[in-house]
């Protein structure tokens, strides 16, 4: 079977920017993906009030921690979603011809497997693409679907999503893949901000596959962030081990508890860090210190939860539009396959 030349996922223009830094997988020349983010950790605890950017939960514990949340009773997502990709799988590659799967994210998730299952089947040998910031996500990633997929080409971007996406060929029909429901993560400033540069990184034969979670009782919301067992908290609080650790900080995780919950006019969760006692935060190598008052909250991280409806309507205004909706029984999920649909003008 013929083999994919690497290059060929790549746009003309972005060819000289990618090396292979191990085999399948690319990175961008001289791209410094672990350069220390003191200064984006600083804007925001400065903030009034206080918030942290989510990434910075994803350090080895907290990837590990999160693969936990992922199998708790009361963290319905990932369950309801990947029952919903099984059942569906089939009707989403049907529904969009392309030759290259790109997932935003290094998974080999059985939701993945579902994908590249059905991809096979129907169309043969094809790529798989996925994206991420973590080399060693992309590694495990590219064991798994060699070993289970021999004729899938796999060409993963070690990058952060943007630099990714946007390096894809155009004329590459392309099904970008991006699921747990990631964009509740982002918050108002961040979600325009990527649905724009995805749009204008896809071409007129991709397709966006996308995972949102849907509003629902507040009880159900509320225990799947506030999990019996005590693993968000412990996902949440450990944001500030990973900040130690990079700015030589002294939060005290003794001194600190997890409070959450959903709030109804912005529809999102929130995710705190509540001072149990005020303590003398101290950045000795910036050198700073902040006084973190007892009962002052600092917010680690949004999940916002969405109205199928009035999400693909927001996504038209991204030349997006929803060529199939899938969901569950109890409607608790959202799965969309999204196409990419030129302008008026043709742009
Ligand atoms: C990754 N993301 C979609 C999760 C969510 O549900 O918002 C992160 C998470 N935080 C706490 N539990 C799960």
């Amino acid at each position: 079977m013929k083999q994919e030349t690497p290059a060929n996922i790549f746009a003309a223009a972005e060819r000289h920017r990618w090396h292979a830094s191990e085999p399948g997988i690319w990175s961008v020349h001289g791209a410094d993906l672990d350069s220390i983010p003191a200064q984006s950790i600083l804007v925001t605890l400065w903030d009034q009030p206080r918030w942290l950017e989510a990434y910075h939960l994803y350090d080895q514990r907290g990837s590990e921690l999160f693969e936990r949340i992922c199998d708790l009773p009361e963290y319905y997502l990932t369950r309801t979603e990947n029952a919903i990709l099984e059942k569906h799988a089939g009707d989403i590659i049907a529904n969009a011809p392309v030759r290259c799967i790109a997932e935003l994210g290094a998974g080999y998730s059985k939701k993945t497997v579902h994908l590249l299952t059905e991809q096979l089947r129907q169309r043969g040998s094809s790529i798989f693409a996925p994206i991420d910031v973590s080399a060693a996500g992309l590694r495990a990633s590219r064991d798994a679907v060699r070993a289970a997929f021999p004729a899938i080409t796999f060409h993963g971007l070690h990058a952060r999503y943007e630099d990714g996406f946007s390096a894809i060929d155009k004329n590459l029909p392309t099904l970008f893949v991006f699921l747990g429901s990631t964009i509740g993560n982002f918050n108002h400033t961040d979600f325009p901000r990527f649905f724009r540069a995805l749009s204008a990184a896809m071409g007129p034969k991709d397709y966006l596959l996308l995972g949102a979670d849907r509003i629902k009782s507040v009880k159900v919301l509320e225990d799947a962030y506030n999990d019996s067992r005590g693993v968000t908290a412990e996902f949440i609080l450990n944001v500030f081990g990973n900040i130690n650790h990079l700015l030589g900080s002294n939060f005290d995780r003794g001194k600190m508890r997890y409070h959450s919950w959903f709030n109804p006019e912005w529809r999102q969760i929130e995710m705190y860090a509540v001072a149990n006692e005020p303590q003398e935060v101290r950045f000795p190598t910036v050198p700073t210190a902040f006084q973190w008052q007892k009962d002052e909250k600092i917010l680690v991280e949004i999940s916002r939860k969405f109205d199928p409806v009035r999400l693909q309507e927001q996504l038209r205004f991204f030349d997006l539009r929803a060529v199939e909706h899938y969901t569950d029984a109890n409607q608790w999920f959202s799965v969309m396959l999204l196409k990419k649909v030129a302008k008026a003008d043709g742009s």
